[in-house]
């Protein structure tokens, strides 16, 4: 089939390389000339595991242009993967998506199927039918399909996705879908066909789920650190109910990443724009907002003053094996660490550049290639992702290379009872002195 797709960041360009390498013919749109240059050259413009392998093979049916008449008139069925960051109030802002409507209803040639993969509010599939026939001459078909895509499992998320959302309005919209979608189907994929607002709804509502999981532990992790409990095995010991399941049951420092916070906060608004208060949304958010606090009140009532001592940190994106570094926990964390005069050394194998560029106009923050720099006269190091690296890392290297091996870890990487020989603090367990 022939499918253009508008938005060529993680969503858009993921699902642009996935629906061609299933051999549909895919015209990628992106407003953004850089990318699109590069993309043309047949270079991936994010990194995921695989992409660009399948790119490669897939490129005899990938198209990239910044042209709107060139991407919508060839082809009736139109992809939406544009993002739509957070505006005041949680409330998503839908000035790109708005722009895409504008340029399809300008552009098309024909009755269309729209296929919107952005995550948008709870009314957005009949707002956008509504301004497009609106707007042009042509009937539209508006089909809701969120996805599930994390960073590092983007690709494999889509060619395994635990299931598939089809919110259509239509049985024409319902036969094309699983048409393209066959190949699913044949491996016999669960695919959820509903209406456009609930599968609008269930989006909000897997991410408010998983981000309330892990809210959920990080809350029972400071009640641990009082009573004398161990949140890991707390974890273990739930998670092996099926009904409650192991995954997102990791206590830290707190969720990041372009996800979790924006849609908790978009669904926030979203209920209270309904007079529906949402609770427990709100104390997820609650509680996220102050869980890296936990961990700094410990560095801060570890030394009595931060002024000058070399703080060593490792892992600066927003989730271990990620280049990403918006909401990344370590940007709070630094800031706090500068505020209180500390020499800050970070380190991270793939989020260096981008977290140099957001700290831009802080000194003192030294960027370093490797972690036995980092830690090198240390007087302390935070651990602030779960990348493999790190975990992997040998208590030596802390006792060989630090003026004293005093560890403040975010994620929980290392278990307590080998850490002797370190002052080792964590999150929801006993320290190690
Ligand atoms: C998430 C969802 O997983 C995905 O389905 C959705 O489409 C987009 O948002 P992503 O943001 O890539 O994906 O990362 P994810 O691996 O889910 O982690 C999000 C944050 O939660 C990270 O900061 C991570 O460190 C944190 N996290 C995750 C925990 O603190 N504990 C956990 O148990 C799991």
């Amino acid at each position: 089939m022939n499918i253009t797709v508008v938005g060529l960041g993680y969503v858009g360009l993921v699902n642009s390389v996935i629906l061609a390498s299933y051999f549909h013919n895919v015209i990628g749109l992106d407003f953004d000339k850089t990318k699109v240059a590069t993309l043309k050259q047949g270079t991936a413009t994010i990194q995921e595991p695989n992409l660009q392998s399948l790119m490669n093979d897939a490129s005899p049916r990938l198209r990239f242009t910044t042209n709107y008449k060139d991407a919508i008139r060839p082809n009736k069925i139109i992809y939406i993967a544009v993002d739509t960051p957070e505006g005041r109030d949680g409330k998503p802002n839908m000035t790109n998506f708005n722009l895409v409507l504008e340029e399809i209803a300008k552009n098309a040639i024909q009755d269309s199927y729209i296929v919107i993969r952005s995550t948008v509010p709870v009314g957005t599939n009949k707002y956008a039918k509504k301004y497009l026939e609106e707007n042009s001459d042509y009937k539209f078909d508006v089909i809701s399909h969120p996805e599930f895509l994390s960073q590092g499992s983007a690709v494999d998320d889509m060619l395994n996705p635990s299931r598939l959302i089809l919110g259509v309005s239509t049985k024409a919209a319902e036969d094309l879908m699983l048409q393209i979608y066959s190949n699913y189907q044949k491996r016999r994929i669960p695919i959820l066909i509903t209406t456009p607002e609930t599968a609008e709804l269930i989006k909000y509502a897997a991410n408010n789920y998983l981000a309330m999981k892990i809210s959920y532990i990080n809350e029972m992790a400071r009640l641990c650190e009082i009573v004398g409990a161990d949140i890991e095995e707390v974890s273990v010991g739930i998670g092996l109910d099926p009904r409650i399941g192991t995954q997102y049951l990791k206590a830290g420092v707190g969720y990041g990443g372009t996800c979790f916070p924006k849609d908790t906060r978009a669904l926030s608004w979203l209920g209270s724009s309904h007079e529906v208060p949402l609770e427990l949304v709100q104390a997820t958010i609650k509680i996220n907002n102050s869980q890296p606090d936990i961990l700094i009140k410990k560095i801060n009532s570890h030394f009595k003053s931060l002024s000058n001592l070399n703080i060593a940190v490792l892992g600066v994106a927003f989730k271990g094996g990620s280049e990403d570094v918006r909401n990344s926990i370590a940007t709070y964390v630094v800031k706090h660490l500068l505020d209180k005069n500390a020499r800050v050394r970070v380190y991270d194998s793939l989020a260096i550049e981008n977290f140099q560029k957001e700290m831009q106009r802080h000194s003192r923050i030294d960027y370093s290639t490797s972690i036995l720099e980092t830690l090198d006269n240390a007087d302390a190091v935070i651990i602030l992702t779960d990348a493999k690296e790190l975990k992997e890392l040998d208590k030596s290297c802390f006792i060989d290379n630090m003026k004293k091996p005093i560890i403040f870890d975010g994620r929980n990487l290392y278990r307590p009872q080998n850490m002797e020989g370190t002052t080792y603090y964590s999150i929801g367990r006993q320290t190690v002195k």
